[in-house]
């Protein structure tokens, strides 16, 4: 396997690995049946295009030069965090709206800029290894080859917001501490019902950090 930075020749093919796999299995799209495996999503995959330009990202690939995994990375500062909530509302899709004011909510409490004094942070924002190449440690190495991306441009705080057991554990094993963390049970609407059903063994949202020396 090659880990590559992301260059712009690559980027429709990031997006198409990412529409294949993350898109429909990422435990929240997942939870909110945002999209049929395969299928695009506009809000998505404009979010995919804007992290690839930041030119952060990375991609692992096989001898044929297929992607088997993908991590995009994108530059956060934030009026991001606090203007987000505009642009989720502009979006005609209500399960686009439940993942995003979630997540969105979870950065507002959480106040990482608050707690860290710096004027940026390095997002670790969609990890995702294709089906066929899972459990071979590719995620694990996308996050770490990632730091080093950061350490280079000089960032430092990393973020992310990990929505499954799976990242969390990948994230954590890299270093990275939990800032805040919210169980999925207790997003409800206004009759306590909850607004998405995330499947087990992924129970809960962690905003997860690492500072760089
Ligand atoms: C989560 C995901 C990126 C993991 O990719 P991966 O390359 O298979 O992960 P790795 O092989 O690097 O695994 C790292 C660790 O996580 C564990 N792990 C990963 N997936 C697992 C699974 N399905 N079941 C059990 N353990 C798992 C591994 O055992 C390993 O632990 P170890 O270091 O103690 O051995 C991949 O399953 C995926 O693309 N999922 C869908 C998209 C998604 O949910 N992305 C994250 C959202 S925040």
């Amino acid at each position: 396997m090659e880990y590559k930075l992301i260059t712009e020749d690559r980027f429709d093919d990031v997006v198409a690995h990412l529409s294949t796999n993350f898109f429909a299995d990422e435990p929240l799209n997942k939870a909110a049946g945002l999209c049929r495996r395969g299928e695009g999503h506009r809000e998505l995959e404009q979010l995919c295009y804007e992290t690839l330009k930041d030119n952060l990202s990375l991609m692992a690939v096989n001898e044929n030069n297929d992607i088997a995994g993908v991590l995009l990375n994108g530059v956060v500062y934030p009026q991001d965090i606090l203007q987000a909530h505009e642009r989720i509302e502009l979006s005609d899709d209500e399960r686009f709206k439940k993942i995003f004011r979630l997540l969105n909510e979870h950065n507002l409490r959480a106040n990482i800029f608050g707690n860290f004094n710096v004027a940026r942070a390095f997002e670790v924002r969609m990890l995702s290894v294709d089906g066929r190449f899972r459990g071979q440690g590719i995620a694990k190495e996308l996050v770490r080859r990632s730091e080093t991306i950061a350490r280079d441009f000089e960032f430092k705080l990393m973020k992310a917001d990990a929505t499954g057991i799976f990242s969390q554990k990948i994230l954590k094993s890299n270093g990275f501490k939990v800032l805040s963390e919210f169980y999925y049970d207790k997003y409800t609407d206004e009759f306590g019902k909850p607004i998405l059903l995330v499947e087990a063994p992924h129970i809960k949202l962690q905003l997860l950090y690492k500072l760089l020396e």
